[in-house]
């Protein structure tokens, strides 16, 4: 939900070496994409460790809106009863996905092809983000789509009333354009093909094939083709959401950059279109073991056991972007503390996230001693023995951003502030507890 609540300023400070277990939520791209296809099945959908972050709750609220039948048994533990492909009727207000451009993104593409109308809204940071990318495609399935000068929300999606596949090349690595359009595509006759130059996050193919949709991925010289045959039946599915690497993320670098740390991250993902910090990591020297390798819910999972690291620069090449794209804000954290450079190339989808995320942590990192470079689609940063912290993060609505920087300061010899830590609670609602569990000093 668009939450106007006050600014929650927060700090954190060094303390001793941070030990135990770290039990990160569920991860966020499965958990609505589990609401979304649970709601287009025939049947019940069972979803355990969905994450309660504001994010997927309004995901679920929309699906509700659109008919679906969405109930809430216990913790993390959901119920839908979807309503079949091109099912969804149409909501009596508007859609409001909040913070979430995942949320609206594939929404907006799984009804697009359905004869209803409804229209999208979002809090400040999703109303400045470009929509284009995802109405451009979806108006070629014969969707009617106004949107707000610049392609922004509100948006109005007068849905297809005959909707035709679509054979679509991505003009920028985005699992949330290819997720809208595949989703569109459930609806349409025949077969919708998508195109992708580098290969993102798979969860929609691999959720949508468990679901019982025909869908084929194979690499040509074109590039990475997807291809999902139309008006399938979706059988309601049991869905296991597996812990979240991009949460993950945030303790396993406050191990890496505490000295004397030595902690535990059960459960989390591994799948290989997620994983590219965790490959970035191990190049820079970090003591991370992934033991009990397993696969859980369709994904190959792991527990991890991080020890605090002396750590190297390195440069992460531009082909490896898509598979840690939110993970370069705490890495440009991770890097602050490493022995010389760290390149980030490739990043320039950094700039249209929850923030610029380029320009918010090269200003955040600056404040607090750091030294950063940055080009449009690059990050540089030097890092130094010790970081002198006392600065303060501006963190414009955005969970990552807050939670890297509160970070930061776990291993500063100043305290660092943040400016709002409120939308920490769109993705990763028990961060301070689950921190302050592993010893950390913020709040
Ligand atoms: C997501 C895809 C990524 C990522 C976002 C979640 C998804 O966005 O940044 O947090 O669940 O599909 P893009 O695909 O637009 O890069």
């Amino acid at each position: 939900m668009s939450h106007s609540a006050d600014p929650r300023p927060m700090t954190s400070r060094r303390g001793g070496p941070l030990k135990g277990e770290a039990q990160v939520p569920g991860d966020k791209s499965i958990s609505h994409r589990a609401l979304i296809l649970g709601a287009m099945a025939v049947g019940e959908t069972r979803i355990t460790g969905l994450l309660e972050g504001q994010d997927v709750l309004d995901t679920a609220r929309a699906m509700a809106a659109f008919g679906a039948e969405v109930e809430r048994l216990g913790p993390g533990e959901w119920s839908v009863h979807g309503v079949g492909v091109g099912g969804f009727r149409e909501p009596e207000s508007a859609i409001d996905c909040g913070n979430s451009g995942t949320g609206v993104r594939l929404i907006m593409g799984a009804m697009a092809t359905t004869p209803i109308t409804a229209t999208f809204v979002g809090d400040a940071s999703l109303s400045r983000r470009p929509m284009a990318r995802v109405t451009e495609p979806l108006s070629q399935f014969g969707a009617q789509i106004t949107a707000r000068e610049g392609g922004r929300l509100p948006i109005t999606i007068r849905g297809a009333q005959d909707p035709v596949p679509l054979h679509y090349r991505t003009p920028v690595a985005s699992a949330q354009i290819k997720s809208a359009i595949l989703l569109a595509g459930l609806n349409a006759p025949g077969q919708t093909v998508v195109i992708e130059a580098e290969p993102t996050r798979d969860h929609s193919e691999r959720m949508l094939s468990g679901f019982g949709a025909e869908i084929g991925t194979r690499t040509t010289e074109e590039g990475h083709v997807i291809t999902l045959t139309g008006r399938p039946e979706l059988t309601a599915q049991a869905v296991a959401v597996p812990r979240d690497p991009s949460s993950a993320a945030f303790p396993v670098a406050a191990a890496l950059i505490v000295p004397g740390s030595d902690i535990r991250v059960p459960g989390v993902s591994r799948n290989p279109t997620r994983d590219g910090l965790y490959v970035t990591l191990l190049e820079m020297g970090a003591d991370i073991v992934f033991e009990n390798v397993r696969e859980e819910g369709g994904e190959p999972v792991a527990d991890l056991v991080v020890r605090h690291s002396a750590l190297k620069g390195v440069t992460v090449p531009s082909g490896r972007a898509a598979s840690m794209i939110d993970e370069f804000p705490i890495l440009s954290v991770i890097a602050s503390f490493a022995e010389g450079v760290t390149v980030m190339n490739g990043v320039a989808e950094l700039r249209v996230k929850e923030s610029d995320r380029i320009d918010a942590m090269a200003r955040g990192l600056e404040a607090n001693g750091v030294r950063v470079e940055e080009t449009r689609d690059s990050m540089t940063v030097h890092g130094m023995s010790r970081v002198p912290g006392g600065g303060c993060a501006v963190t414009h609505l955005d969970h990552r951003i807050a939670m890297s920087f509160l970070v930061l300061g776990l291993a500063t010899d100043n305290p660092v502030g943040i400016d709002d830590g409120g939308p920490i609670a769109t993705s990763f609602p028990d961060f301070l507890p689950l921190m302050a569990g592993l010893g950390a000093e913020l709040g």
